[in-house]
């Protein structure tokens, strides 16, 4: 089963922070998730939501504000409030991080609410340029994106991502269709939605399935039993210390 440390350590530390990142460097584990969105001077940032509100001491877009603005910004988590490593990251950063280990390191575009011009082009270049084709997996709940992801370079794995909404308003078959078009290696889909059946059809059409986020000891023994292929998880240090 391969664990996957959901923003980092997010569940002990400020989420997408390096901190979060660096707490993670020790576990052995398959790797890490990240969301990256882009900054008003083009910059790629390591970031949940769209806005710095939840997160940050501050207020707005991330699109709205430069990469300077926003690294003055201090996290709002409890006790790590001035904490130098937990303010928004470059995506750049966090890949040079761990480009000397063996994580794999999923990279979110965030692009469902706003379309950032040429992330999935930025996002690759970086990529390329730190020789790091073979380290990453592309997620987006966007197929269009991951089309383009797939343009770009066909090497680097893709993850379709689908949450419970999505599922439940959209035809199965069509789902499925994208997905195989896309030539996707994995479906990441929300806990809720999924069971065996779903594991199943997966695995049947070749697809990888990871679950997103998977906090608990009972969930994660589930899927571990339904054969899943992989979990997020804001708890990487317990759940892979009861790996099978
Ligand atoms: O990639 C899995 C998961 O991170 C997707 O949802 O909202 O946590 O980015 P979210
Ligand atoms: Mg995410």
């Amino acid at each position: 089963m391969k664990i996957i440390a959901h923003r980092g350590l997010s569940g002990f530390y400020p989420e997408n922070t390096m901190l979060a990142f660096k707490k993670c460097l020790d576990l052995n584990i398959y790797g890490i998730e990240i969301d990256v969105q882009k900054t008003k001077d083009n910059h790629l940032v390591v970031i949940h939501d769209e806005k710095v509100d939840r997160t940050f001491s501050g207020t707005g877009y991330i699109k709205d504000m430069t990469l300077k603005e926003l690294q003055s910004l201090n996290s709002n988590f409890k006790n790590y409030e001035n904490n130098k490593d937990c303010k928004i990251p470059t995506l750049k950063e966090v890949l040079i991080l761990f480009k000397p280990t063996d994580f794999i390191i999923n990279i979110e575009l965030k692009n469902s609410k706003i379309k950032y011009k040429h992330l999935e082009e930025n996002v690759i270049h970086l990529v390329k340029e730190l020789k790091m084709e073979r380290r990453v997996i592309i997620s987006s709940f966007r197929i269009k994106s991951l089309h383009k992801v797939k343009a770009l370079c066909p090497k680097i794995p893709r993850s379709y991502l689908i949450s419970k909404k999505f599922y439940k308003y959209r035809l199965k078959s069509i789902i499925f269709s994208k997905v195989i078009k896309n030539k996707s290696t994995y479906i990441s889909s929300s806990y809720s939605i999924t069971d065996k059946k779903f594991i199943k059809k997966c695995h049947r059409r070749d697809l990888q399935i990871l679950c997103y986020t998977v906090n608990t000891v009972e969930e994660y023994e589930k899927l571990l039993k339904f054969k899943a292929d992989g979990i997020f998880t804001d708890f990487p240090n317990i759940l892979s210390s009861i790996d099978k």
